[in-house]
């Protein structure tokens, strides 16, 4: 029998008698996949191998023990080590099929093609992380130093407790906190067994795709609207069906009458996406009766609600009575930061048990630690004062970017300030392309999404800002660069 040798811890790196061995293993191994030694075949005694290697008969002994225990050769006791006999299938020559570079488009089953090419158009390989990137918040003001504490105050029994499988709807602390802070931020009034704890707000309409449609049903969405909403839709099936958006928000009445059979309506009311309008009263009210009336549902994707700067915050459409078919979708993406993943849905009672499940299928659930830190954030008042550092902060940074951007194009390019947010929208004539601007600004080092991206049949065209998360002295600098872009043409 081959000596035991000590297990080489992983961290450390091997050592030179383990390379040596796992060389002459790998020899081994080779010779016989290669063909060298057939099935059936006797090895060279140990003792002849390690002479022609160079090596220590233990180092071959120990690649002997470890081909046979992956099943490559037998040991005969007294009689040395045979290839296995039925290893033939080792050197069968690869089916044709097998044989080719695997096409994407001829492997993929129907259903994985179309996941694959929508969101493959969705993502593009992802953005620099530099202005005037959308959607980024300011992590370099994210308290992280508390956030830490925080984690660090879990005794073990409550480390433990969190290691074990959980509650795929989420931890109770959170769902409970996330209840509260509705009501408080959004004036949603609902209880903790109504939220469901997901991976942003992404993974929540995922799942009511999933859940509340069959492939071909028909859901109405915002034109321009967010392709993540899109993508994920006809990714599961479903037809888009654009609506288009103007000042009062999406238009409800002509979207349902030209969609008749639509069995469910996406919408951003409170800052529409991409445009920045707010959903009126009246329409707000049209979509909630049609709705009620056809039995369809409405996703109310809050993704930065909480970003109003003026003295009045518009609630949410959910805290609304007549809201029953309303499923609010939140995410902590932008309160916080995207890489926590972590977001919510609030649904009907009767639903959640399905909800739940469903995500117990994917990915059983959030990571428990995060989310007791996260409770913990909610409940004892941080994510508050952090919000209110953020609204003191976005506001200046907007101001800081309207007033460079006006400067450095000699006055060319005036953007409308906002009081909401974290990106404006600059809009040009109908029907202008905007994509020549943006990959000139690009070039210059500078993110500018154009709104064409955003639009299905719509020809709004004109180009996004993101402000929130840039320092000023970072924000200046783009618009020097952007500002004579407008200043030549
Ligand atoms: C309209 C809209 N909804 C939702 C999200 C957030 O997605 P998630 O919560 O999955 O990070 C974004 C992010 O940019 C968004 O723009």
């Amino acid at each position: 029998m081959p000596r035991r040798t000590n297990p080489v811890p992983r961290s450390t790196p091997p050592g030179p008698a383990l390379q040596r061995r796992v060389r002459v293993y790998r020899q081994l191994r080779a010779a016989i996949e290669q063909g060298s030694f057939a099935p059936g075949a006797r090895l060279p005694p140990s003792r002849e191998q390690a002479r022609a290697l160079g090596v220590s008969r233990n180092t071959v002994m120990w690649a002997l023990e470890r081909l046979r225990i992956e099943g490559y050769i037998v040991a005969r006791v007294g009689d040395g080590s045979y290839v296995a006999p039925d290893l033939t299938a080792l050197h069968a020559p690869p089916r044709a099929a097998t044989a080719r570079p695997l096409q994407p488009a001829a492997v993929l089953s129907r259903r994985g093609r179309l996941v694959a090419d929508t969101a493959l158009r969705w993502q593009p390989p992802l953005q620099m992380a530099a202005p005037f990137r959308i959607g980024a918040p300011d992590v370099a003001g994210f308290p992280f130093a508390l956030w830490d504490r925080l984690a660090r105050q879990a005794g073990s029994a409550e480390r433990q407790a969190l290691a074990q499988y959980l509650d795929p709807a989420g931890l109770a602390a959170l769902r409970e906190a996330v209840a509260q802070w509705l009501w408080v931020s959004r004036g949603v009034r609902c209880d903790a067994a109504q939220v469901l704890v997901c991976s942003g707000s992404q993974q929540a309409l995922d799942l009511v795709a999933r859940l509340l449609l069959d492939p071909g049903d028909e859901v109405i969405v915002e034109d321009p609207g967010y392709p993540g909403i899109r993508a994920n839709l006809l990714g599961n099936g479903a037809q888009v069906r654009p609506v288009e958006v103007d000042d009062e928000g999406m238009q409800v009445e002509e979207g349902v009458a030209r969609w008749p059979k639509a069995r469910l309506a996406v919408v951003t009311p409170t800052h529409q996406f991409p445009t920045g309008v707010r959903l009126s009263l009246k329409r707000r009210l049209a979509l909630l009766d049609w709705a009620d009336a056809r039995g369809s549902w409405v996703v109310e994707d809050d993704y930065d609600g909480e970003f109003q700067y003026g003295a009045h915050r518009l609630p949410a459409l959910l805290s609304l009575p007549q809201a029953g078919r309303v499923l609010h979708v939140g995410t902590f993406s932008k309160t916080l930061h995207p890489g926590l993943r972590l977001g919510f849905v609030v649904l009907p009672h009767s639903l959640l048990p399905a909800f739940a499940s469903a995500r117990a299928l994917t990915d059983r659930h959030a990571p428990g630690e995060v989310q007791a830190v996260l409770a913990r954030f909610i409940a004892e008042g941080h994510l508050l004062r952090h919000l209110r550092r953020m609204r003191e902060l976005y506001p200046q940074r907007q101001r800081v970017l309207i007033d460079a951007l006006a400067e450095a194009s000699a006055g060319a390019l005036r953007l409308a300030p906002s009081d909401q947010g974290m990106h404006l929208v600059h809009e040009t004539t109908r029907g202008r392309s905007d994509l020549a601007l943006s990959a000139r600004a690009l070039e210059a080092g500078v993110v500018l999404a154009p709104l064409s991206r955003y639009t299905i049949e719509s020809r709004r065209r004109g180009w996004l800002f993101g402000f929130a998360g840039y320092d000023e002295a970072a924000l200046r600098r783009a618009a020097v660069r952007v500002g004579r872009l407008w200043a030549r043409a």
